[in-house]
């Protein structure tokens, strides 16, 4: 039945607000189906084999996730001033979502005169004084905790929902990422200190040992800049993987490229040793419409027939060959304006939806805040890719959100459950 109301939903146009109300009511049922339990909970540790991530039992596991920020400024997840994390959980597994990509900054689990901040210290240093105040009014047990307190606290709603969490190193310094000479771009950059790095992922890694559903690690986001090289990411990538799995041998470790998390060619040269921690490596990679993937193409143009084609195979070239050396890979990025009618933005959707179709791809769609407390110095920033709202109580665009989940959200391929 949800299915016929979205098709009627989608038929008309992506944007009419009516098709919210529809959307919200399905939402409702699927939520009841999502608790009487239809839907498969995870049964950790996650590990890999061949280019499938599998359970405890060995049979497949879709990641099938949703970016959501936690590594501007203010320090906390995004949002918990327009509904209660509880909330945001619920709606999130109620679109069919089974895990959530949750970023956040070197800084929150190193610097305790950061992390160790409370909510209302850190708003306010900001001057972001109303955000405060409706925080404070929705998430009142969140409100007096310090900015670490708090991410323990949303992961802890996230995994009580059943939901599978995937914590993001997104930057060093808490800002929004990212730029090739913002100082977050790779080691040696002006913030970017690999001792530091290192010590907040051996960090969270510890904390989160005893939730079984944090499981797995992104090293380290978009690595990018004139500093970047492939010598180096392979040493400090395989010295990270190995001080996360010694503290934490459950979870599962991604690994991103180079070129703003575009390119892990330079693989074509080798994988990175994994003997010290087997089974426990996947590699991810972004794809947004007019990255470096698009290139020798142009989405923007409408006349170009092959603007697809030519991404699709860049992608392959770039990253998507290593799945025919049974490397799991994850499309940890991905998104399109949800507000705009320009066919461009939907001629993308449809070929990165493609790709991930037919190559049964795990994916995290970017994003689901559907706006900021302070983002470049505009607060209460509204984000045109964020799968909510800027209630954060309705989807933007509900179109979307069904194509997602009819299209890509359950495997098709590798091992499967027995009946
Ligand atoms: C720690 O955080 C404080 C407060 O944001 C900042 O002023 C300081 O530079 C940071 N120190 C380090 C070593 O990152
Ligand atoms: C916050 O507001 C106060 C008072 O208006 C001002 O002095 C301060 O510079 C502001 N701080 C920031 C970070 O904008
Ligand atoms: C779509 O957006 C692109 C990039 O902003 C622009 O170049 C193009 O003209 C737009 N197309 C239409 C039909 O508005
Ligand atoms: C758009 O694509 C067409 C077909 O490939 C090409 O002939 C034309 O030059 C392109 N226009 C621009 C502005 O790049
Ligand atoms: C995805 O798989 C689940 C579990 O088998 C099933 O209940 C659900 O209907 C499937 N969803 C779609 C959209 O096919």
């Amino acid at each position: 039945m949800a299915w016929q109301l979205m098709s009627s939903c989608s038929s008309v146009t992506a944007i009419v607000k009516s098709c919210t109300i529809i959307f919200n009511v399905v939402l409702i049922l699927l939520q009841i189906v999502a608790t009487s339990g239809a839907t498969r909970f995870p049964r950790p540790p996650l590990s890999t084999n061949s280019r499938w991530v599998v359970d405890r039992f060995g049979v497949r596991v879709k990641l099938s996730c949703v970016n959501w920020v936690g590594h501007l400024e203010p320090g906390i997840p995004e949002g918990l001033n327009k509904n209660t994390a509880r909330g945001i959980a619920i709606l999130v597994r109620a679109t069919g979502f089974n895990c959530v990509r949750l970023t956040s900054s070197t800084w929150l689990w190193t610097n305790d005169s950061y992390g160790g901040l409370t909510v209302a210290q850190s708003f306010s240093n900001l001057n972001i004084t109303s955000s405060s105040i409706a925080l404070r009014a929705i998430n009142p047990e969140l409100y007096p905790l310090t900015l670490r307190e708090v991410h323990h606290q949303v992961i802890n709603i996230l995994t009580a929902q059943g939901l599978m969490v995937i914590l993001d190193n997104h930057v060093s310094k808490p800002q929004w990422c990212c730029a090739s000479n913002d100082g977050n771009g790779f080691w040696g950059d002006e913030f970017f200190d690999a001792e530091t790095w290192l010590m907040g992922l051996t960090t969270v890694a510890s904390e989160f040992s005893n939730n079984p559903f944090v499981v797995a690690m992104s090293l380290r986001n978009e690595l990018r800049g004139s500093r970047q090289n492939s010598y180096l990411w392979r040493v400090l990538m395989s010295t990270a993987a190995q001080a996360v799995h010694d503290v934490n041998p459950n979870i599962l470790i991604i690994a991103g490229g180079l070129n703003f998390g575009t390119d892990l060619s330079f693989l074509n040269k080798g994988a990175l040793e994994t003997s010290r921690f087997p089974n426990k490596l996947m590699y991810e990679f972004h794809w947004y419409k007019t990255s470096r993937l698009a290139r020798g193409g142009n989405f923007n143009n409408a006349s170009d027939q092959n603007a697809c084609a030519i991404s699709q195979s860049n992608v392959h070239a770039d990253n998507g060959f290593l799945l025919e050396k049974n490397a799991p890979l994850l499309l940890s990025e991905f998104g399109i304006n949800l507000d705009s009618t320009n066919i461009s933005e939907t001629q993308f959707l449809d070929c990165v939806i493609d790709y991930l179709e037919r190559a049964d791809l795990d994916w995290a769609f970017w994003a689901l805040q559907g706006s900021y407390y302070l983002r470049d110095a505009v607060r209460d920033a509204d984000e045109v890719y964020g799968l909510l709202e800027s209630t954060w109580r309705s989807f933007r665009n509900p179109t979307v959100v069904s194509r997602l989940r009819y299209t890509i959200q359950n495997s098709t391929q590798g091992p499967q459950r027995k009946l």
